[in-house]
């Protein structure tokens, strides 16, 4: 019988901080009908005070995960962690995470895909339940965007928010679980979303600073012609492969980058509204974590073997598709 990966329980965590359109609006030359016909946000979390990074976040999830699931922390094999904006360039932040969940010496490592990277973790943390390497993995997307967001510039400070997500993976042969997925890159795109200064090729200096190149930039309308399209594309790639029609799939689990990408992926699917996860207006865009924040959000409403298909695109180019049978 077929091992697969199945997702045996999600938590999610938000910062208590509300930043809503209207304060926005008080930064910069923006409008709370701006934001939200624009992109669909209301409001998005920011985690506050000195020395707070993003493993804040991801260590509360994991715990929370952890309680949820009743798992004992020494049963964790592997933690892997998608994000953009790790607590230190070295070490990693799910090393972090997994001192402070009191997960032991297991391994952990991070993984950078931007806004794909939640699906990308996925990938490679199913691999080791499929292979039987490991039987309890636990994958995390967190992200703290407000560190590297400029709220002098309207054009990105809008869009961008902080929190965490966390799922289990365990191994099942009863069918449900992570049946296929897909995930690519086009490192050509580079240009149009990246934090040009604070790497190797651009160390901070007095000018990466005063040039504000430690800040996300993005050509907001070549990524929004990428995403309409490569997010669409693999959706609709993973339905093809896999014999599912719209009426099929339970739930679309998009990114959450805006809303008229969501609807355009949502329409090339033939999925109606009300079969999509939409939580985009409540947190924004949160890179990382905006999948698994979704499945946590509208985990009441799943149902074993239900079909999911999640898809993300980001910064790289990254983008990619998940279909899962949800339940172990
Ligand atoms: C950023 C984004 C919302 C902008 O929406 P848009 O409809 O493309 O808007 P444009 O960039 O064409 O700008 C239109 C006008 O609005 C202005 N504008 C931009 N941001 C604004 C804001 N927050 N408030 C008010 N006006 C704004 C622009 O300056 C421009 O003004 P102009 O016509 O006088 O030059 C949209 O391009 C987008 O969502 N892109 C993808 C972003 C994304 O998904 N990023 C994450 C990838 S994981």
């Amino acid at each position: 019988m077929k091992i697969t990966a199945a997702i045996t329980g999600v938590q999610g965590y938000v910062p208590d901080y509300v930043l809503t359109n209207e304060e926005l609006s008080t930064l910069v030359d923006t409008s709370d009908e701006w934001i939200t016909s624009r992109t669909g946000i209301k409001e998005r979390r920011i985690l506050k005070g000195e020395g707070q990074g993003t493993s804040v976040m991801a260590i509360e999830a994991v715990k929370g995960l952890l309680a949820k699931t009743q798992t004992n922390p020494e049963e964790v094999d592997l933690l892997l962690c998608a994000t953009v904006t790790p607590d230190y360039v070295f070490p990693s932040t799910a090393n972090l995470i997994a001192a402070g969940s009191g997960l032991g010496h297991i391994p952990s490592f991070d993984l950078g895909a931007a806004c794909s990277g939640f699906l990308y973790a996925l990938t490679v943390g199913s691999q080791f339940i499929e292979t039987g390497k490991y039987r309890k993995v636990i994958v995390v997307g967190a992200d703290k965007m407000s560190s590297i967001v400029d709220y002098t510039d309207r054009t990105t400070c809008v869009l961008f928010g902080d929190g965490a997500g966390a799922v289990m993976l365990e191994p099942s042969t009863s069918g449900n679980g992570i049946i296929d997925s897909q995930i690519y890159s086009d490192g050509s795109g580079v240009s149009h979303l990246f934090q040009k200064a604070g790497g190797s090729k651009y160390p901070p200096t007095l000018e990466t600073i005063q040039n504000r190149e430690h800040y996300a930039r993005q050509e907001g309308q070549a990524v929004f012609k990428f995403a309409v399209v490569r997010m669409a594309e693999a959706a609709a790639e993973i339905m093809e492969r896999n014999n599912l029609t719209g009426d099929d799939v339970a739930w679309l689990v998009p990114h959450q980058a805006n809303k008229r990408i969501i609807d355009a992926t949502a329409q090339r699917m033939g999925i109606g509204p009300e079969k999509v996860m939409l939580n985009i207006h409540r947190y924004g865009n949160t890179t990382a974590a905006t999948i698994p924040l979704c499945l946590w959000d509208y985990e009441s409403q799943l149902n074993p073997g239900d079909n999911l298909v999640l898809a993300a695109f980001g910064g790289g180019f990254t983008w990619g598709s998940v279909y899962l049978k949800w339940g172990k």
